[in-house]
């Protein structure tokens, strides 16, 4: 009995200091079919704004991902009903909800934990939340989003002990122009769907996922009109109902599924997806000289000649998201010629490029610019995976690189991509996942 409660803390303790790491042996070309699951960073939004339902809401297509897992946490420990009902499906009864505090030991696990503030606000006119954790791009302020409930008229709090904290009386509809924020639009979103009067939130941003959360609050019965697009109207509504929502299909586990194919020179049919949300990585791929064929909810990604060599610039949306720039960075590694990769959201973005560089690529870095000498065959090396996307970088790297690639740091892959060895295997390629915990343990004893 006491060796496994070690052998369980230390699965616990394990992920977060190496102990499981992927194993990659490349060259294998991915074949068949695969499934991507729901948004990441929709179902974020969607669990946290169940805290405003008077009533049960049943979330399905949700992932089985680690942020999922810590949003239905946070829920749980604000006194939620939290009902597992299966793999993918959740039900959230947050009537019985008194707290209004997240602390860090759970904020911390992810940057979505900020949307805790807009929807506890609303739902309190009160919140105390730890400051968000989440993938290191360099700084990565909350001022816009507390900019944002500032408009509707809430206070906040000097930062004591590393907590946000945030009051209004009531919160009363205004006007707020935002920089094509994602995370703020969202809260701004979440703050106004139940303040009195009208808040229309200009240049908002237009992800998928904002428009994922718009539809479910109207499903709530909210009244948004114009996610998608730069300007959102919100007229306050006094309640908001339970309901029954499925998330949108993951745009990026989409994209990085896609990349993958291309990277292995194989032919993957990537189903549940929506092409229309794709459309910019689709039309980069095929001027890598790719193949993507587009049907109503799948997309057929194959590549039968040589990686063409091009530019990326990371965009808000509907340009190239910037989610997908470590993955794309990989095949232009592989292509012949020079390419350049502009990071336009992020200050700090590229430093997965180390770990590339391990695997062979010519990498140059200046600030938010990366200049890529491709042509280069990549190699297997260890590598870690120092974000979720660049995590997910290497993996493709390892698909496609001769030899056997370790990835450690995976818990931060696990944060986002559901599954992905099982998926990657089915598609052939050969890549398990290692837990030494056990094996570090004995040796230990
Ligand atoms: N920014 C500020 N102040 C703020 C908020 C943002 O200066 O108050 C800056 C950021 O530092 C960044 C830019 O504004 O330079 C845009 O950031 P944004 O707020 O749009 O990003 P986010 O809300 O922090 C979400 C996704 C990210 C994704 C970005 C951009 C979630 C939970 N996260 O982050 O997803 O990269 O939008 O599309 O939705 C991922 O899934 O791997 C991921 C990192």
């Amino acid at each position: 009995l006491k060796i496994h409660a070690i052998i369980g803390m230390l699965n616990f303790v394990g992920s977060w200091m190496s102990l499981e790491k992927y194993l990659i042996r490349g060259g294998n070309p991915l074949y068949g079919e695969v499934e991507v699951s729901g948004a990441k960073n929709a179902v974020v939004a969607i669990l946290s704004a169940t805290l405003l339902a008077n009533g049960v809401c049943r979330i399905e297509n949700i992932p089985n991902i680690a942020d999922v897992t810590t949003s239905l946490d946070i829920l749980d420990n604000l006194g939620a009903v939290v009902k597992r009902i299966n793999k993918n499906t959740v039900e959230v009864d947050s009537r019985p909800v008194a707290s209004h505090t997240v602390p860090h030991d759970l904020a911390r696990k992810m940057r979505a934990s900020y949307y805790f503030m807009g929807a506890l606000l609303s739902r309190f006119g009160t919140a105390k939340v730890a400051m968000p954790g989440g993938c290191n791009f360099g700084v990565r302020p909350i001022d816009k989003h507390l900019k944002g409930f500032m408009a509707l008229g809430a206070a906040v709090a000097p930062m004591e002990n590393g907590m946000i904290e945030l009051k209004a009386d009531r919160l009363v509809g205004n006007s707020v122009y935002l920089e094509a924020s994602v995370g703020a639009t969202v809260n701004v979103m979440l703050a106004a769907v139940k303040a009195r009067g009208v808040t229309v939130i200009e240049n908002a941003a237009k992800e998928p996922h904002v428009v994922d959360l718009a539809n479910f609050l109207n499903s709530m019965g909210a009244d948004i009109r114009g996610a998608g697009t730069d300007v959102i109207k919100i007229r306050g509504v006094d309640r908001l109902y339970g309901t029954t929502y499925s998330v949108i299909p993951d745009q990026i586990e989409a994209g990085t599924f896609m990349a993958a194919a291309v990277a292995t020179g194989g032919d993957v049919l990537v189903r549940n997806v929506i092409p229309k949300h794709l459309e910019s990585i689709t039309a980069k791929l095929l001027e890598m000289g790719a193949e993507v064929e587009e049907y109503d909810d799948y997309v057929r990604v194959c590549r039968r000649g040589p990686i063409l060599h091009c530019n990326v610039k990371t965009m808000p949306h509907p340009g190239f998201p910037t989610d997908m720039q470590p993955q794309i960075a990989v095949l232009l590694a592989m292509a012949e010629g020079t390419s350049i990769i502009t990071e336009s959201i992020f200050d700090n973005r590229f430093q997965y490029m180390d770990e590339l560089r391990r695997m062979g690529a010519d990498v140059l870095v200046d600030g938010k610019v990366a200049v890529i000498q491709g042509g280069k065959p990549l190699t297997a090396a260890p590598v870690k995976a120092v974000d979720l996307r660049a995590g997910a970088a290497l993996v493709i790297a390892g698909l496609a690189a001769k030899g056997t690639t370790e990835v450690e740091d995976i818990h931060h892959i696990e944060r986002g991509y559901e599954c992905i060895v099982d998926k990657l295997r089915r598609l052939g390629a050969d890549i398990e996942l290692v837990d030494q915990t056990e094996q570090v343990l004995r040796t230990a004893l």
